[in-house]
């Protein structure tokens, strides 16, 4: 691929009106067909504007993602949403309103007006309003919805920093807008609302529990829980969010994670930790990444993709992570770990 500058804007997310300069600079960027990442409350996005399939197909060559994996096209605000999709069923109506702007991506009828790049020919679209100043203020000042996949190379851990960013895809887009880092640390969760019940296609930062209580059951894609069937998310087949060493989930207590441990050491492996404050304060070992309290699974979200990125520098033969509780927020986060590792050790 050609190499290209890429500009950097470090924008204040709390100071907005002071940014103007700098978001008309990365607004003329993308109306003009190029590029430009930005962050939002759950990772940083690679926008494009979503109605300019060359610009779209540029996401695709930077990012090397198969072009059969749909893109979620980001919205300012909710009135937009209609634009883009056949009609808004009830159930969705009751999301929307509960939990956007937010971590929610819903899944509609798509009327066709979206290049049939955004959506890789599919007859559904993905939308989503980010709850972040800098994303909306960008997708205003463009004028354009922004198709917008996560902004690293495809099969990396997500960005949860510009910096994450940066170390993919510098010189391959034409801007970076940094923002400081995205506060949920998960994806949005993916919800299929073309029929009866809202279907769950990826886990994220709201949570089925949170989406019952405002419209009653909620169904889970079956391929999420048995690796025999096909997901409905085409993003979901993929492999994803690898570090570069290889990543063993320990499922067990603070003895069974220690001889997982130290065998590795006796077999002069050197050795990363992704672990519990808890954990962590319990464990002997030379490299170890700390990502939060257990009892706050907030928390953990948030530090999950930085500490999957954090041993890449520095040698590490094998990364050892603890499990966690699929409940809440656990769901998205044990969704991730099982895609990111090479094996799940039980006691
Ligand atoms: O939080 C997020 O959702 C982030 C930020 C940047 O907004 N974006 C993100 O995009 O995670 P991406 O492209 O990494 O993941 C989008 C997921 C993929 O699994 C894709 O297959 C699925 O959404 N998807 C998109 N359109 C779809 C459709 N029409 N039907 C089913 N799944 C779809
Ligand atoms: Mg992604």
């Amino acid at each position: 691929m050609i190499e290209k500058e890429t500009h950097y804007w470090t924008i204040d997310p709390n100071n907005i009106q002071q940014e103007n300069k700098k978001i008309a600079e990365a607004a003329t960027l993308l109306q003009a067909g190029e590029v430009v990442a930005f962050p939002t409350e759950t990772v940083y996005g690679l926008g494009a504007d979503a109605t300019n399939s060359d610009a779209v197909a540029k996401i695709f060559q930077a990012k090397g993602r198969p072009a059969d994996n749909p893109l979620i096209v980001h919205v300012a605000e909710k009135a937009q949403i209609k634009t883009y999709v056949t009609e808004i069923p009830q159930i969705a109506e009751k999301l929307i309103d509960a939990f956007m702007p937010g971590p929610l991506t819903v899944i509609l009828k798509s009327n066709q007006k979206i290049a049939s790049i955004v959506t890789a020919g599919l007859d559904t679209i993905a939308i989503r309003i980010p709850d972040h100043t800098v994303a909306r203020a960008l997708i205003e000042a463009s004028g354009r919805p922004l198709a917008a996949p996560s902004a690293n190379t495809s099969g990396k851990p997500s960005p949860t920093q510009a910096i994450h960013v940066f170390q993919d895809l510098n010189q391959k887009i034409a801007g970076i807008v940094d923002g400081g880092e995205a506060g949920v640390g998960v994806e949005s969760t993916v919800v299929d609302c073309t029929g009866e019940l809202p279907l769950i296609l990826r886990p994220g930062g709201v949570t089925k529990e949170e989406m019952e209580a405002v419209v009653g059951e909620v169904l889970v894609d079956q391929a999420l829980k048995q690796s025999t069937e096909q997901p409905k998310a085409p993003g979901m087949k993929y492999n994803h969010y690898e570090p570069d060493a290889p990543l063993h989930l320990i499922q067990g207590d603070t003895a069974f994670f220690q001889a997982q441990i130290d065998q590795l050491i006796s077999e002069s492996k050197k050795v990363g930790v992704i672990a519990s404050e808890e954990l962590a304060n319990e464990l002997q070992a030379s490299h170890i990444k700390q990502i939060g309290t257990r009892s706050d699974l907030k928390t953990i979200a948030k530090h999950l993709y930085d500490a999957l990125r954090f041993f890449n520098e520095k040698e590490i033969d094998i990364i050892l992570c603890e499990t966690f509780t699929d409940q809440g927020v656990g769901q998205a986060i044990m969704n991730r770990l099982q895609k990111a590792a090479t094996k799940e050790i039980k006691q």
